[in-house]
């Protein structure tokens, strides 16, 4: 589909036949789980690698954590918080950083460590939180327009650090930018992680192996990595989330990193949740012209031929399972296809099936606001393409119902 013809009518959708999740390389099909993580699953997660989202990249031969500060009495007294500084190096000596910024109740103890929530944002760590004291972040992006005053706070109801503690979580995040800067074009690289890890001499090299969506998703591995060091935090437990282009790469650090327990997608859309052969609202040649650096060069075969894809993105959602999945839409968010995000969320249950667990049995969407609450979740929250506190009430009730509060 091209640009000029973007389809928000069901009517319009072109006929398509979803490929078969199960169906292996040399024509059987995994009928069993050992079946699934042996043979299915990685020829699976190699397609995404090679054709989609890139390589994973190698875990830095150095990586260590500095806190930058600690406040005991946050969120009036209910939370410790702390900005601890990311480090990674490469053997040669070069190092890259980014600051995360982290929530706990007062309430963990050593004893009893708390589940975690990781995340992306966008703005800067100062725009998700309330308090005025938290450093400014997303300076690796030149022209972040939210790098003052005004914009603290500005993300504050996408990210409810407040409730989230009181529930019993701790909450962390990290400005996406300061892994990897979100420019429209491959120059992004340069200034990226990859640039001490990797090499960045020739960008187009770059662009065959590696995606900003799988920095950003390495990003949160490495996140997490460093929430295994902090005593109070159960990184058994941890949730990974994220919305729209951030909603992708939790998915896909979902997919790479079976650390992360419960993966949360919202507003995903194209490239995320959303099934790439019903091209209704963003297709993969819109997608991957207006953002080319988010997918490996060889994506770009599918531009307008999605009927050449022997993968759809219910093949993306699989490689959670057989842990907790989450999809959320909006819906006024039709960029996104919140029909595409359901179906793909429905169709991935396959492989969740072979472990005995649940996928959506439903056919049929639940209407706005209701919650499908399993292995494999999905609501549609009456509004935008926003991460709201109505979508944080779903992801708290999961994670109670999958970390065993
Ligand atoms: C654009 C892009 C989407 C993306 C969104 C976002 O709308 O087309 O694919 O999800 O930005 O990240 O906000």
């Amino acid at each position: 589909m091209s640009k000029k013809e973007v389809i928000y009518d069901e009517a319009l959708v072109p006929s398509y036949q979803l490929p078969s999740l199960l169906g292996k390389s040399d024509g059987s099909s995994a009928a069993t789980a050992g079946e699934w993580l042996s043979t299915r699953r990685p020829e699976i997660l190699a397609i995404y690698r090679e054709r989609v989202f890139g390589k994973w990249l190698h875990r830095p031969q150095i990586q260590w954590y500095e806190t930058l500060s600690v406040r005991e009495d946050a969120l009036d007294g209910e939370a410790i918080r702390k900005e601890i500084r990311i480090h990674l190096g490469s053997a040669e000596g070069k190092t890259h950083s980014f600051d995360m910024l982290l929530y706990i109740p007062k309430t963990a103890t050593p004893e009893h460590p708390v589940p975690v929530f990781i995340g992306l944002n966008f703005r800067g760590n100062h725009a998700t939180t309330d308090e005025r004291d938290v450093a400014m972040t997303g300076f690796g992006y030149e022209k972040n327009q939210y790098l003052n005053d005004e914009s603290r706070g500005n993300s504050v109801p996408r990210w409810c650090f407040r409730e989230t503690i009181r529930r019993g979580y701790a909450s962390a995040t990290i400005c996406y930018h300061d892994i990897c800067p979100d420019y429209n074009d491959l120059s992004c690289f340069r200034q990226s992680v990859l640039s001490i890890l990797g090499s960045t001499d020739d960008l187009s090299l770059v662009h065959r192996n590696y995606t900003a969506i799988g920095l950003w998703a390495w990003g949160l591995s490495r996140g997490l990595d460093c929430l295994e060091s902090e005593v109070l935090v159960d990184s058994s437990r941890c949730a990974v989330h994220g919305l729209s282009r951030l909603g992708k790469t939790s998915l896909w650090a979902g997919a790479n990193d079976e650390r992360f327990k419960l993966v949360i997608s919202t507003d995903s859309g194209c490239g995320g949740a959303a099934l790439f052969k019903r091209c209704f609202g963003e297709t993969a040649e819109i997608i991957s012209t207006a953002f080319p650096h988010w997918f490996v060069e060889a994506f770009a075969q599918y531009r307008g031929r999605e009927d050449l894809m022997d993968f759809d993105q219910h093949f993306l959602l699989s490689l959670i399972a057989p842990r907790a999945l989450c999809v959320a839409s909006a819906t006024e968010d039709l960029w996104a296809d919140p029909l595409g995000e359901f179906l793909a969320a429905k169709h991935a249950g396959d492989a969740y099936r072979l472990f005995g667990l649940s996928g959506i049995e439903s056919d049929d969407m639940p209407a706005a606001d209701e919650w499908l609450t399993g292995d494999v979740s999905y609501h549609l929250r009456t509004g935008k393409h926003d991460q709201t506190p109505e979508d944080w009430a779903h992801y708290w009730v999961l994670a109670d119902r999958i970390f065993q509060k």
